[in-house]
């Protein structure tokens, strides 16, 4: 495999290996701060991180090659409100795009095709994960009262379902 085309997937690896300990952060939040809805589902989000990480470190084996794990740093967790924690998962999401387009041109410019097709899939899978964090957010900034989020607490899972 191409040099250039690993380094990338292993940056992508990293990248998909923060969010995972990003979301665990801020479902330990929401359990600190009484948002039971949301702490379930970061922690749903955590489950998809690392299967997103599983996914490019099964890739990189089934082409022969030997992924290597990084070192994590710690997340962010100190957080002013429940709207300054739903932003910080849109930065993430956003990044995250960023970081999978990125492995993308690499792939392309490199002419791996197999990797270019692999990617695909995670370029789709970005459009979800912007779609839920942007209506979070918006959700989020809309509750006005500490009753209106309460409510939204309770149905969160149901109303971010894809
Ligand atoms: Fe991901
Ligand atoms: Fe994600």
């Amino acid at each position: 495999m191409n040099k250039k085309v690993i380094d990338a997937l292993h940056s992508q690896i990293e990248k998909e290996r923060d969010a995972a300990i990003t979301y665990e952060a801020l479902a330990i939040w929401c359990s600190a701060n009484e948002y039971p809805g949301f702490a379930a589902f970061f922690k749903k989000q955590v489950a998809e991180e690392r299967e997103h990480t599983e996914k490019l470190i099964q890739h990189l084996l089934d082409l022969g090659e030997m992924p290597v794990l990084g070192a994590t740093k710690a997340p962010h967790s100190n957080y002013k409100d429940l709207l300054e924690v739903a932003k910080a998962a849109l930065a993430h999401e956003k990044s995250n795009t960023a970081g999978v387009l990125a492995t993308y041109e690499v792939a392309l410019a490199e002419k791996d095709y197999a990797s270019k097709i692999m990617l695909e899939w995670f370029i789709t899978e970005q459009v979800e994960e912007e779609v839920w964090a942007n209506k979070m957010v918006t959700l989020v900034s809309r509750a006005s009262s500490s009753n209106a989020l309460y409510n939204l607490d309770r149905n969160i899972i149901n109303d971010l379902a894809d």
